[in-house]
């Protein structure tokens, strides 16, 4: 797949992919929106709970939520266990020239950012000793998901109108199987079809604001009770 670097609006990189004609971030800002949706919404709500986290992503792409999760863990001294969907892994090059250790302001995590992506697929890394990352090469169609097992699914997939395959109401339910009673999954999507499929899976849907040139993003909360 043919990708291009590009700069958003905060002045990190993201990367562009001319066939689908989408991008990786949102293009007002690739930083702000993984801090504002992934960190703060979901990682950061949830260590409000809990310190010690099992974290879904879907899309593990650049590795930024990753690498954006690890100064929270650290900061809270809670343990991740995070889990990672990619089907199609970014090569060496590609990754190096996101130049995203200049937006990771800890000098010391400069070099864990190049560990996740060194990491061997398909079985679990520690990165650092609250830190355990799992990357998993495998679409979200292919994957068994634990039941009741995570505490937070970044869903980070393209757009709907890209990828509609993985907003279906059936990738709702297996993601709502694997959340754990109380856990939440989170997203920069706001759309009313999604909303729906989040719905009629089980989730209870939270509008919040979203990230700078978005109005809305979306967290669906797993009830600890279902009625
Ligand atoms: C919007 S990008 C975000 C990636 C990542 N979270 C980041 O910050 O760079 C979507 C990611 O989903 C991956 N992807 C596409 N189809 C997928 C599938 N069926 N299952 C899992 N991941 C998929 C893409 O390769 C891409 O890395």
């Amino acid at each position: 797949m043919h990708l291009e670097i590009r700069q958003t609006k905060d002045g990190s990189n993201t990367l562009y992919v001319p066939e689908l004609n989408e991008h990786y971030h949102s293009v007002h800002g690739a930083l702000q929106e993984s801090q504002h949706v992934f960190i703060r919404h979901g990682l950061e709500h949830m260590l409000e709970q809990k310190k010690d986290l099992k974290v879904l992503e879907v899309g593990f792409g650049t590795g930024l939520n990753a690498i954006l999760t690890f100064p929270a863990a650290l900061a809270k001294k809670a343990f991740i266990q995070y889990d990672t969907l990619e089907k199609f892994p970014l090569s060496e090059e590609t990754v190096k020239q996101l130049h995203y250790e200049n937006i990771i302001l800890n000098p010391e995590l400069h070099e864990r950012f190049y560990q996740l992506h060194a990491a061997a697929w398909n079985q679990p890394v520690d990165i650092i000793p609250y830190f355990t990352l799992q990357k998993i090469h495998e679409s979200l169609e292919e994957f068994v998901a634990p039941q009741s097992y995570y505490d937070v699914v970044y869903f980070d997939a393209f757009a709907p109108e890209k990828q509609p395959e993985l907003w279906s109401d059936a990738m709702f339910e297996k993601l709502y199987k694997a959340i754990r009673p109380g856990g939440v999954l989170v997203t920069y999507c706001a759309k009313g079809s999604f909303k729906r499929s989040l719905k009629a899976a089980g989730f209870e849907v939270e509008a919040l604001p979203g990230p700078p040139g978005k109005r809305e993003m979306t967290r669906g909360v797993k009830p600890l009770i279902r009625s």
